[in-house]
């Protein structure tokens, strides 16, 4: 399928040849990421961010000055009419109409994948709750494609709070496009990978194990994949607290991984990466923070380049449905969007769920 015109809302909705193009395009792009050229002139990126952001927004904002387009839009709701309380849908309406694409940031689950039903416009995640961040597993597969040549046939450890880091759950959707995959889920009991996650990783016949000791994976690891403590997604930061420092990668545990191994972090770290580790031949982090220029100009460029506008989509209010999702923080519960119940029956470790299509999570039937 082609990449014009799309949307940027989750790794669900590609296909690997998909993301093995973006790839391609992305090492064409490595040689531009220092000068402008002119691809997308004459192009707007909006960049409507709802909650803090350093990497995803500027690195989408590079991607596209690189491209010689140009970009609107801010950095904080409280300077924008959503202060005022206007909703998602006329925001995104608005902002469509002034912009050739939209880089939106929010932390209700779900909003990426509303915004691009309703606009004529490519909708970009740029992280959505503790849901998707797709423009952070490319970069964090095509890291690891330029390390090892390959993703298929690699092992990885996902170390810390998987249960609330978006960057977590995203690569683990990336990962279950490819084949031979080992997985290893190292995390606090309480913090474990969702349900709808390690559900999707078994239907994909991804081999994974969840466990508390990251010593009983790391001799194996080719990648070390820490996690930040999403402490402002827990309902009460004094419940975050309880874990702080959990799971830290000191240098003496990194000498017990294999050789040629790599560790990766979303960014930002805090304590969880001692900075004596940025000087271990093995740290990455950096270097993968750099990826998202190229991948992020390879996405823009894909979608954007040869894009006329689509016809608009029509939400067809299904009043029948009166099943709701069991999760507050859900696009699908905020009572002033347009916006219908999704859900949709389906089989959680041999137990019928209903399945929400906005945000994924399960609710009991
Ligand atoms: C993260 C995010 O916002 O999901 N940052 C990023 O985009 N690289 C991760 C985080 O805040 O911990």
């Amino acid at each position: 399928m082609s990449l014009v015109g799309r949307d940027l809302v989750s790794l669900l909705d590609f296909e690997k040849p998909e993301l093995e193009s973006i790839f391609r395009t992305a090492d064409r792009m490595q040689h531009s990421t220092r000068k402008c050229g002119t691809q997308l002139k004459n192009y707007v990126l909006a960049t409507i961010f709802f909650e803090p952001s350093t990497r995803t927004r500027l690195s989408f904002e590079t991607a596209m000055h690189r491209l010689g387009g140009s970009v609107i839009g801010f950095a904080e709701p409280s300077v924008s009419s959503v202060a005022k309380g206007e909703t998602l849908a006329d925001t995104i309406r608005m902002v469509e109409s002034y912009a050739d694409a939209v880089l939106l940031r929010h932390k209700i689950e779900g909003s990426a994948k509303f915004a691009a039903e309703i606009a004529e416009v490519p909708i970009l995640n740029g992280g959505d709750g503790s849901q998707h961040h797709p423009s952070q597993t490319l970069t964090d597969l095509y890291t690891i494609r330029k390390e090892f040549g390959k993703i298929d046939g690699c092992n990885l450890m996902l170390m810390g709070d998987l249960q609330h880091t978006r960057s977590a759950s995203s690569l683990a959707y990336g990962l279950a496009h490819y084949k031979d995959i080992t997985l290893s889920l190292v995390s606090p009991e309480n913090l474990r990978m969702r349900p709808e996650v390690t559900d999707h990783l078994n239907r994909n016949g991804v081999k994974f194990t969840e466990g508390e000791d990251s010593s009983e994976y790391i001799d194996e690891a080719n990648v070390i994949y820490v996690t930040r403590l999403q402490k402002e997604r827990f309902p009460d930061s004094k419940q975050a607290e309880a874990f702080k420092g959990s799971y830290v990668l000191t240098k003496q545990m990194l000498a017990r991984a294999p050789k040629n191994a790599i560790v990766m972090h979303h960014l930002p770290r805090i304590e969880e990466i001692p900075i004596e580790v940025d000087y271990s031949p093995k740290a990455r982090y950096f270097q993968q923070a750099a990826n998202g220029v190229p991948i992020r100009m390879a996405f823009l460029y894909s979608s954007l380049h040869r894009f006329k506008y689509r016809p608009v989509k029509v939400i067809q209010p299904d009043s029948k449905d009166s099943r709701k999702c069991s999760n507050v923080n859900c696009i699908s519960n905020q009572p002033r969007e347009p916006i219908v119940s999704s859900m949709k029956e389906t089989l959680s470790k041999g137990e019928r769920v209903l399945q929400c299509q906005y945000c994924g999570r399960y609710t009991k039937l």
